[in-house]
């Protein structure tokens, strides 16, 4: 059998690099949506005759073995949705990874061991990354880069060792880069972007760049306070990151100035302590008390996002909107999922913690247009960055 321009596959040893990055809770995966994401170019790959040697990271591990890193909880799911057994190596590219991929069979399947337990995998020097490149690349004859949600980083099992063998890209990785392609070359308008999650200074490239394109861009989560507390409100105890109030003030200055319609809650739901559920309570955004702090976009908003949301044609949804593990302050990120799902046009759930919420919220996958598996590679494909791992294949 042949793959994308891989050609013939069948008794070739094939290096996936998937994303199988998900959120783990001791050993039980709490969101496998990464893991069934991955499978469709496994499969495909094994269906052709390949002998499939899939390489992963879980978590950032300090470039050394770690059991609480261990892929060993992938494998076994990966095994249950793919319907086969996937061989297990305790390493990535030791004496256990050889053996293990030696004792393939054509249509065979191994998982290596956690790639970041090697320090090579994330150097930052070219050749010491090159050097363990060259190790995983010993283990196959052919690489294909299917772990979209880690093309924007410049590793070792991302990016060097795609110079290293005859590469194609994965199917995932083919239709993340189609839909975010959608939403940057000439949306369909209204475009709103909804941005949430905590920190303001995650989003900077992103909130940089859409000001020019979006027509309205909806604010959210943690980031809210700072933007609040630059419009010359007090926001309790609730997250602030100081040094970003004044670049919030100019957004909302050049907002202005290009007509983008920049939407903050005016209302949200605080608590006295994080978590806090029982002193949960809705006040106004620009009165929220000292003594407390601030954990979901308040009803008032939560409506104001839908009704923003409602005549959209295309959608980009990156963060949640509030604690949303924790159901007192879950209602914004609950809203804001259910306008995405009504939408007329492209809706995009762009990765990581949103994915997640809209899983664990319990809302059907398929009433969405598209749940990213990348976070930071969807942030980083909007603010119009070069992608290390999908230029290497362009090479
Ligand atoms: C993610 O979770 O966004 C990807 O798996 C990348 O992980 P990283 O941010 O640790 O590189």
């Amino acid at each position: 059998g042949e793959y994308a321009g891989l050609g013939e596959v069948s008794g070739k040893r094939v290096l996936v690099r998937s994303d199988l990055n998900v959120p783990l809770d001791g050993t039980t995966i709490t969101d496998d949506g990464r893991i069934r994401a991955s499978v469709p170019t496994i499969k495909a790959l094994a269906d052709a005759g390949a002998r499939v040697v899939v390489t992963a990271h879980l978590g950032r591990p300090k470039g050394a073995p770690d059991p609480a890193y261990s892929l060993a909880p992938v494998a076994s799911r990966l095994s249950e949705l793919l319907g086969q057994e996937v061989a297990f190596a305790t390493d990535t590219v030791g004496d256990s990874a050889k053996a293990v991929v030696g004792a393939l069979e054509d249509g065979q399947v191994a998982l290596l061991e956690n790639v970041r337990f090697n320090a090579g995998e994330t150097s930052k020097n070219d050749a010491e990354r090159g050097a363990f490149a060259d190790q995983l690349a010993a283990l196959a004859d052919a690489f294909v880069s299917d772990g979209f949600g880690v093309v924007h980083r410049k590793q070792a099992s991302v990016y060097d060792v795609a110079q290293r063998l005859p590469h194609a890209m994965g199917a995932l990785v083919k239709t993340e880069v189609d839909v975010l392609r959608r939403l940057t070359v000439d949306p369909e308008r209204p475009y709103v972007v909804v941005l949430g999650g905590s920190k303001v200074s995650d989003k900077l490239g992103v909130i940089d760049n859409l000001l020019g394109k979006a027509d309205r861009l909806l604010i959210g989560g943690g980031m809210v306070f700072t933007f609040l507390k630059a419009q010359g409100h007090e926001v309790g105890n609730s997250l602030l990151e100081e040094d970003q109030v004044q670049t919030c003030l100019d957004y909302l200055a050049r907002a202005q100035e290009t007509g983008v319609d920049i939407v903050l809650p005016t209302d949200v739901v605080v608590a006295d302590s994080f978590g806090d559920e029982a002193s949960a309570r809705p006040v106004p955004a620009d009165a929220i008390p000292a003594d407390t702090l601030g954990l979901d976009i308040g009803p008032d908003s939560a409506a104001a996002f839908a009704a923003a949301l409602a005549d959209a044609r295309t959608v980009f949804w990156n963060g949640p909107m509030g604690v949303f593990e924790v159901p007192a302050f879950a209602a914004g990120t609950r809203a804001v999922a259910e306008a995405l799902t009504r939408i007329d046009g492209l809706s995009v759930v762009g990765g990581g913690d949103s994915a997640a919420a809209v899983r664990t919220l319990g809302f059907d996958e398929a009433t969405f247009g598209h749940i990213s598996t990348g976070g930071g590679a969807s942030l980083e494909y909007l603010e119009g960055k070069d992608l290390p791992g999908i230029t290497v294949l362009e090479g």
